[in-house]
């Protein structure tokens, strides 16, 4: 198996072996540049552009131009069809057909995912609203595999707004599994999402935790860390103690933490995907200063931020050997070559892809039942697509995260749409209900609105099959 013709929409659709083989590639096209003239000779990309880019979507077009292959760009939206109403469907469908590969940046969660399924050509996710940005993780990590020689179990505080930081999510996912420490220091308001957190301890079994002791991150606040933070203690995501990866780190008085050699990523304030844009969130907001990295503390720390920046990184420090954000720009075009290269199927890369998926969760199409509960979810506007959410029980219900932009919600009925009757989730565990014949609602209001209707307890129901659904864990939680 190969990366040739797969959708790169997720970090999570590369291997761990995979994403290393990328970094060696990116390594020999850095090394000797002139020898990869050609490999792309006759190859297009297509890059739509729906929202605005800089680096990503100049440093594709570098990289296919580097290979010798050449581009189609549209980066403008108000002057294409899509100001005169045409779909987003309908255009990544005819500009699919004039390239070989599609990287599409758009405002909607899931967009990319559904050009994916609809289109020939590989397609490569340059941003899908606040859900992901996955080649940019890869230019993150490969700029840290550069300096540290490994990833595994680095240390990394993820800095400034994490709630609609895609670059953030795609990032958290990616280090998780390899195994990092990853500490959360976010702006005001602007926290990991939960869903985000889920999926971390769902997905990557890493435990998410308070970190009581900030101790030197303290001076990244500059008007001091905000009580919530000092006392309520920031976020830290650790492997679960059945996969010890620095024991030291928990002690009998706690959670303690080593802060020599931690990198720094920043990311700016993503105002553009405020709900409320009032809200001024800067009230506390991460910052690093030249002050701050000429504290001992800092004397082995990395400066990491995807750009653009706005005020988070002081111009101050741009030519301290610690500030990796302008190479992390630049290892961009190498990164993007060797990725073209490989999905192109123009080099075949070693290394198997993801065993460790979840896919012991089954996919459900949710037809009668709630839709996601994100207002920027593609599906809110693509309404003729699935309603498609992979199913995860718990001792509290049945959680439906949404198969497109990861949001999920805490199903606490559901209703059999042959009969119309709704009945409370947790009488699943002993129906077990054949899954097309099941919606799922977070409320019984959702249930009566979509036309289902109460029966009292005692009126007897059919017994439906066995085993279809994975049964709700019986321990505490
Ligand atoms: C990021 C993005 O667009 O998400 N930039 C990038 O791709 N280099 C980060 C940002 O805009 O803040």
């Amino acid at each position: 198996m190969s990366l040739a013709n797969r959708s790169i929409i997720s970090v999570d659709d590369m291997s761990k072996e995979e994403i290393e083989t990328i970094f060696l590639l990116a390594n020999r096209i850095h090394e000797d540049l002139p020898s990869f003239w050609g490999a792309g000779s006759g190859k297009v990309l297509a890059t739509l552009f729906y929202e605005p880019s800089t680096r990503t979507r100049l440093s594709f077009e570098s990289a296919i131009q580097r290979l010798g292959g050449g581009s189609i760009s549209a980066w403008d939206m108000a002057a294409s069809s899509a100001a005169k109403g045409e779909t987003l469907l309908d255009t990544c469908r005819v500009v699919s057909t004039y390239a070989d590969a599609l990287v599409l940046r758009h405002p909607l969660e899931g967009s990319a995912q559904i050009i994916a399924e609809k289109v020939k050509v590989p397609v490569i996710n340059a941003g899908d609203g606040g859900h992901e940005h996955p080649t940019q993780t890869l230019c993150d990590l490969y700029t840290m595999w550069l300096k540290h020689g490994h990833l595994d179990g680095l240390k990394v505080a993820l800095c400034g707004d994490l709630k609609f930081g895609r670059t953030i999510h795609s990032l958290v996912y990616a280090l998780a599994r390899f195994r990092a420490n990853i500490i959360l220091l976010h702006g005001a308001k602007r926290e990991l999402p939960e869903h985000v957190k889920r999926k971390l301890q769902r997905d990557y079994s890493v435990e998410v935790m308070p970190l009581q002791d900030i101790g030197p991150l303290q001076m990244l606040y500059p008007e001091g860390a905000p009580s919530e933070l000092v006392n309520g203690g920031v976020d830290i995501i650790y492997m679960t103690p059945s996969k010890p990866h620095e024991p030291a780190l928990y002690t009998k008085g706690g959670l303690r933490f080593n802060f020599d050699g931690v990198q720094l990523y920043l990311t700016r304030a993503q105002k553009e995907r405020w709900e409320d844009p009032d809200d001024e969130a800067s009230s506390y907001y991460p910052r690093v200063t030249k002050d701050i990295l000429s504290r001992p503390e800092f004397r082995s720390t990395s400066i990491l931020h995807p750009l653009p920046r706005v005020d988070e990184i002081s111009t101050e420090i741009d030519d301290d050997e610690r500030s990796l954000y302008f190479d992390q720009a630049a290892n961009g075009v190498p990164i993007r070559m060797a990725l073209l290269l490989a999905v192109l199927g123009l080099q075949e890369l070693p290394g198997s892809p993801r065993q460790d998926e979840p896919s012991d969760f089954p996919l459900h199409t949710n037809t009668r039942g709630s839709g996601c509960g994100n207002a920027a979810c593609i599906t809110k506007e693509e309404t003729t697509v699935a309603r498609s959410f992979r199913i995860f029980p718990d001792r509290k219900g049945y959680w439906l995260r949404c198969y497109y932009c990861d949001h999920d919600f805490l199903a606490t009925i559901y209703g059999n749409t042959q009969s119309n009757v709704y009945h409370e989730v947790r009488q699943l565990s002993r129906e077990q209900p054949l899954r097309e014949h099941v919606a799922f609602f977070r409320s019984e209001e959702e249930a009566v609105r979509a036309g289902f209707v109460k029966v009292s307890d005692n009126t007897r129901r059919a017994p439906n099959p066995r085993g279809i659904w994975p049964s709700m864990p019986s321990g505490k939680k």
